[in-house]
């Protein structure tokens, strides 16, 4: 059978267009649900904040987290070898992860960290000393040593889907387990 000539987009191997490809890349991924972060730091001239759900914990021994920024964020550059604060946001603090996402709000309350600057309030936070940083594609992989760190009680903002949503503090609570 002589095969006809292709029109349109090119089908990469499974069917789906680049395009297609990329979309539910973008779903898969969107399918692992996350809590939501702040990553905080004084640059040379300003204070920056970028929301983020790649915060992954790494070691315990020595402590280690990771965050993973986009090279294209404004926050990118000056990031690499600052102390850094990781703040975990609560249900009731959507609109941070929006401020720092790009849809600023009123100004919030910051706290002189002793290693970094942190956010008032938050559910967790982890102060960090720059470990390493690690070439991750479009994103640079940013490892911290937690030099300090504390929670409260709350229920815990999450996201899943692209959509946020909250986990009541009810189910948070594993610590008995561990
Ligand atoms: C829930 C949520 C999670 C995000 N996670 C990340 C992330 O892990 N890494 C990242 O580089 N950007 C992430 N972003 C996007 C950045 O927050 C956003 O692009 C950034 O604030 C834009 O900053 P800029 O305009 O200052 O460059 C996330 C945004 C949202 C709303």
């Amino acid at each position: 059978m002589i095969a006809k000539p292709r029109t349109g987009p090119v089908p990469v191997e499974s069917g789906r267009t680049p395009g297609e490809r990329a979309h539910q890349f973008r779903g898969s991924l969107g399918r692992f649900a996350t809590g939501v972060a702040i990553v905080t730091f004084d640059g040379v001239t300003k204070r920056h904040g970028i929301t983020v759900n790649s915060f992954t914990s790494v070691s315990m021994e020595p402590p280690l987290v990771l965050v993973s920024i986009a090279r294209t964020a404004k926050a990118h550059d000056e990031l690499a070898g600052r102390p850094f604060t990781v703040n975990i946001l609560g249900a009731e603090q959507r609109h941070l992860a929006m401020h720092f996402a790009g849809r600023p709000g009123p100004e919030p309350l910051w706290v002189e960290g002793g290693t970094a600057p942190r956010l008032s309030h938050v559910l967790a936070y982890f102060e960090c000393k720059p470990w390493a940083a690690y070439d991750g594609g479009d994103h640079t992989l940013y490892v911290g040593e937690v030099v300090d760190f504390n929670y409260r009680s709350g229920d815990a903002l999450a996201y899943a889907n692209s959509t946020f949503t909250t986990i009541p503090e009810s189910q948070l609570g594993m610590e008995d387990l561990l």
